[in-house]
């Protein structure tokens, strides 16, 4: 079928995420008909590079090999088995070797299925642990300009308005404080943390946070000290840590988890989208075997963690979870991923000779600058600029991010910044 009919047959049907659906009278929906490595090819044979992971999810490229073939045998032998009361082989795998990735810091795995869904739960069993304690903690605390999903829960403790604002009415009551600048140690933003706590520190279960890099805040960065402070000053007042590593764990900041360069281990880990490589939903809250321990009892006392879905901890993305993690193993990621960071910032700072770009930033295999530009929708129009160029670029804003997956090669970075270099020329 025709790339025309393709368009007019899901604008029959389909509402897309994150979009004003009327932006499609002008701007052309675009079908993808398959991927390979970095590249995404259309009905047409156009081939893009996915710069930004295909939102963040996917590490080793697209259809890789590896991961598909161990789809296919674990289809072929088991798809699917609810949770409750039965187990299966690859999330067995999966559990022990991401406690085993985290030092065995943290032990105990619960499961579920996209990144929202484990904020909820690790916010939840954290007000559920104070209830346990006969605490009155009812309230979160969380940073400025934080994203954490955008189901209820997750939405509440999040402060970008775009998403925000509107659900205000029927939101949970949160407190935030302001996050650093890049180039802050935070002293201002640690003094009000201060002051909140000495007035409602009690009332606080947990303080949530993105360690290190902001990402749909624009790709905002910021200190590890201040996160380790920060940290260390709420803990002193019993509230618990939630690192929301949906988006930067597995290698993203450059170290497997950002926790690590943070000198902070959370009682909660929340974990998703690279997991799977990009495959399926899957996601996890990793915690302690103490706070473990505080809901395990004689049924009875009614003190289970009653939090389920159906697809939790699904056999077919576990498996790909189990070779996205033998992939890290035997390619040793994290190092080769230092190398092409390191090209990949050569790049990045050469573009300082335009004068059209500011705030150029980086943190592990997280690249981004922002655009100086009064056209309404700069972001966009990068966006339809860089398609041209066979690149694909989903901006925040004004803010343009390269995010790429980790198979990208010495030519492939080459080209993406002749791309940058061209776009931005004409811009
Ligand atoms: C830091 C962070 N937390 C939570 C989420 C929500 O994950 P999901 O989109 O799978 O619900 C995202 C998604 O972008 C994220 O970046």
């Amino acid at each position: 079928m025709q790339e025309s009919g393709l368009i007019a047959d899901d604008l029959r049907h389909i509402w897309h995420p994150c979009t004003q659906m009327k932006d499609h009278e002008q701007i052309p929906l675009i079908p993808i008909s398959y991927g390979k490595g970095v590249w995404i090819y259309d009905f047409e044979g156009r081939g893009y590079i996915d710069g930004i992971s295909s939102w963040w999810v996917n590490l080793f490229g697209h259809a890789n090999e590896y991961i598909t073939n161990a789809l296919t045998k674990q289809a072929q032998t088991l798809e699917h088995i609810l949770l409750a009361g039965f187990t299966h082989k690859p999330i067995i795998e999966l559990s022990s070797r991401l406690c085993a990735l985290l030092d065995n810091r943290l032990q105990k795995c619960f499961y579920a299925d996209n990144g929202s869904s484990a904020v909820e739960i690790a916010l939840k069993m954290s007000f559920h642990k104070a209830r346990l304690r006969r605490q009155k903690r009812h309230r979160f605390l969380s940073l400025k300009n934080s994203y954490h999903g955008e189901t209820l829960g997750a939405l509440s403790v999040g402060n970008v308005k775009l998403y925000k604002d509107t659900y205000g009415p029927i939101l949970l009551e949160s407190l935030s404080i302001d996050v650093p600048s890049l180039d802050s140690n935070g002293e201002k933003e640690l003094l009000s943390l201060k002051t909140l706590l000495e007035k409602m520190g009690g009332e606080i279960c947990a303080f949530i946070l993105e360690p290190l890099v902001q990402c749909a805040g624009n790709m905002h960065m910021y200190s590890a000290s201040f996160i380790k402070e920060a940290c260390t000053m709420a803990r002193s007042y019993g509230i618990d840590i939630i690192f929301d590593e949906i988006a930067v764990g597995f290698g993203r900041t450059g170290s497997m988890f950002a926790y690590e360069q943070c000198g902070v281990v959370p009682d909660f880990l929340c974990l998703s989208k690279g997991i799977s490589g990009g495959y399926l939903p899957l996601s996890v809250v990793v915690t302690s075997n103490e706070i473990y321990q505080e809901f395990y009892a004689p049924y009875e006392e009614g003190k289970a963690f009653l939090h389920s879905h159906s697809y939790t901890g699904n056999p077919l993305a576990c498996a790909c979870a189990n070779a996205v993690l033998d992939i890290f193993q035997k390619d040793d990621v994290i190092a080769s991923n230092k190398k092409k960071r390191d090209k990949i910032v050569k790049k990045l700072e050469a573009l300082k000779e335009f004068k059209n770009i500011k705030n150029i930033r980086y943190k592990g295999m997280i690249f981004a600058f922002d655009l100086i530009s009064t056209q309404s929708r700069a972001g966009l129009i990068f966006f339809q600029k860089a398609l041209k160029h066979s690149l694909i670029f989903r901006p925040l804003g004004n803010t343009i991010y390269f995010m790429p997956p980790y198979v990208i090669s010495e030519e492939e970075i080459d080209f993406v910044f002749e791309g940058i270099g061209k776009i931005l020329r004409d811009f």
